[in-house]
């Protein structure tokens, strides 16, 4: 199965073109795991007809749309959050750089009103609803290019996965909620110490949930709240009186708590060996959500392009769909 999901996962990376440098300090209020994925984005775009107006899709403060921008193209940025919108034309003045920030959330109807056929989209993770209004609406307008990095499959208003191609429409596959969430699972950005607090924190979960089910004598999980990460700095025993108290559980009797303790790390370690399992249809699961993505673009008479933009370790969101109607 791993062998098989390595296969199904196989996907080239796009073509770097050489890019204009960024204007002058262009960067300089832009994290620099944002400039680098902006950067990396931004060298896949090459496109048979050069781009006379951008536009920047859920574009935050729009740093991806003023790296793209080059004399004599026309930006314009929607965002919905106002405070982002305000921020993006104060750094678009302060670049000189001619761009129209609009308020404007994009799921609203009068969305449509804002897209003509001259714009060439683009998105950089834009979540599940968000980029597949962009998908449908380029297509419906006739956008004659676009490029987008889909993000968060599971962000949608319906409770079950609507497939956007006819050949998705056909398949067996039916995709809830829990399911779209699984692309997202991947922690390539957690540092060491950070997932030692996650492994600790669950292994003592785990331990308390087997002294729980003798407390309350039902053999059943009870959900408990996160908890900060001082409390992992008590003694267990001490960690599973406060626990125990919060969900007002009787009172604990003597334990062997040493051998609570070391039950939970030993069910860690069976909880993560489920999770490879898991993990092995992650990949492949995403790429069949974009592939979806792909395929509608090009029932709509788009020639389409799909690989990564850049190595995991930036983003594991790193796969972008170009399409281009020719
Ligand atoms: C993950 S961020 C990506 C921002 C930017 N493209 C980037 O890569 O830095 C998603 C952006 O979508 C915006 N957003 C969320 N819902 C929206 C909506 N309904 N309409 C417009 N923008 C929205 C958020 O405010 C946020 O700026």
């Amino acid at each position: 199965m791993a062998a098989l999901s390595l296969e199904l996962s196989t996907l080239g990376q796009l073509p770097t073109h050489t890019l204009a440098a960024a204007g002058h300090r262009l960067n300089v209020d832009v994290p620099g795991r944002k400039w680098q994925q902006i950067e990396a984005f931004a060298s896949r775009l090459s496109f048979a007809t050069p781009p006379t107006h951008w536009l920047d899709w859920c574009s935050g403060k729009g740093h991806l749309g003023r790296r793209l921008l080059q004399t004599g193209q026309q930006l314009t940025c929607l965002e919905h959050d106002p405070a982002l919108v305000l921020s993006g034309q104060a750094l678009s003045q302060r670049h000189h750089l001619h761009a129209l920030h609009v308020e404007q959330d994009v799921l609203a109807t009068s969305t449509a009103s804002l897209l003509n056929c001259d714009h060439t989209p683009v998105a950089l993770h834009a979540c599940g609803d968000l980029h597949v209004r962009l998908i449908q609406l380029a297509s419906a307008v006739g956008c004659k290019q676009l490029a987008v990095s889909p993000c968060c499959y599971n962000r949608i208003s319906r409770s079950d996965y609507q497939p956007m191609s006819s050949v998705a429409a056909r398949s067996v596959l039916q995709l809830n909620l829990d399911d779209l969430l699984l692309p997202m699972s991947e922690t390539v950005t957690a540092g060491a110490r950070v997932r030692r607090q996650r492994d600790t924190s669950m292994a003592r979960r785990l331990g308390f949930d087997l002294l729980q089910r003798q407390l309350r004598g039902v053999d059943e999980y009870l959900p408990t709240p996160s908890l900060p990460t001082t409390w992992l700095d008590k003694p267990f025993s001490e960690y599973c009186h406060h626990l125990a108290a919060f969900k007002e559980l009787s009172t604990i009797g003597p334990q062997d708590w040493s051998a609570v303790e070391t039950a939970g790390w030993q069910r860690l370690a069976q909880v993560r060996n489920l999770e490879l399992l898991r993990g092995l249809f992650r990949r492949p699961l995403e790429l069949w959500l974009v592939l979806d993505r792909a395929l509608f673009l090009s029932e709509q008479g788009y020639a389409v392009r799909l690989g990564t933009f850049c190595e995991t370790p930036l983003t594991p969101r790193n796969l972008l769909v170009l399409a281009e109607r020719t």
